[in-house]
């Protein structure tokens, strides 16, 4: 799970820490609903300024963005062993085939980390310049939903 940080902006590790140090000290399943949560209000935010139901900003770009970048980096930080079991939707194959798992993750943080690049600072000039670097982190959550999530 450590190969990903290889692809980690500075500005992600920064966001993440805060995410992981503000609740659930020891509790992963908590931990890792809580990234998802936060990768939910992202995709909300950004699918929402794509539709035109919210105005579109650089910095609301950017802070969509970071987001996920922030939680894609940590998401695969938090299954161990035994935490297939209680108040979770993680299914049995995360542990039976990591590397498939380890390859969704990969591929999300990869998507997650070009849109980053491509934000610059300020973030996506326009909302062109926004759906062509978020609509490739979209397209990767089905994918893994489907192999490695309950429902
Ligand atoms: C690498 C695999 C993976 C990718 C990519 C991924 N997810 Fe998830 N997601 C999961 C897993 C596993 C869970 C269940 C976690 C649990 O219940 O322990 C989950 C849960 C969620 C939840 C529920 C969180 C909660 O409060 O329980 C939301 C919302 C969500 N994902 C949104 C998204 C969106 C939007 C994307 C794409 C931008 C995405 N996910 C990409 C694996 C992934």
């Amino acid at each position: 799970m450590r190969r990903m940080l290889t692809l980690v902006s500075t500005a992600g590790l920064i966001l993440m820490t805060g995410i992981g140090t503000a609740q659930t000290a020891n509790d992963p399943i908590a931990t890792r609903k809580a990234l998802m949560s936060s990768v939910g209000a992202a995709a909300g935010l950004g699918g929402g300024m794509m539709k035109g139901e919210i105005a579109y900003t650089p910095a609301a770009g950017k802070a969509a963005i970071a987001a996920m970048n922030a939680s894609a980096v940590a998401f695969g930080d938090y299954f161990p062993e035994g935490s297939d079991q209680g108040d979770t939707k993680a299914a049995a194959a995360i542990w039976s085939d990591p590397d498939g798992f380890m390859a969704e993750i990969n591929k999300f943080a990869a998507a997650t980390g070009a849109a980053m690049e491509a934000s610059g600072r300020p973030g996506p000039a326009d909302i062109d310049a926004f759906k062509a670097a978020f609509g490739p982190v979209l397209a990767t959550c089905k994918s893994c939903h489907e192999g490695f999530r309950t429902r």
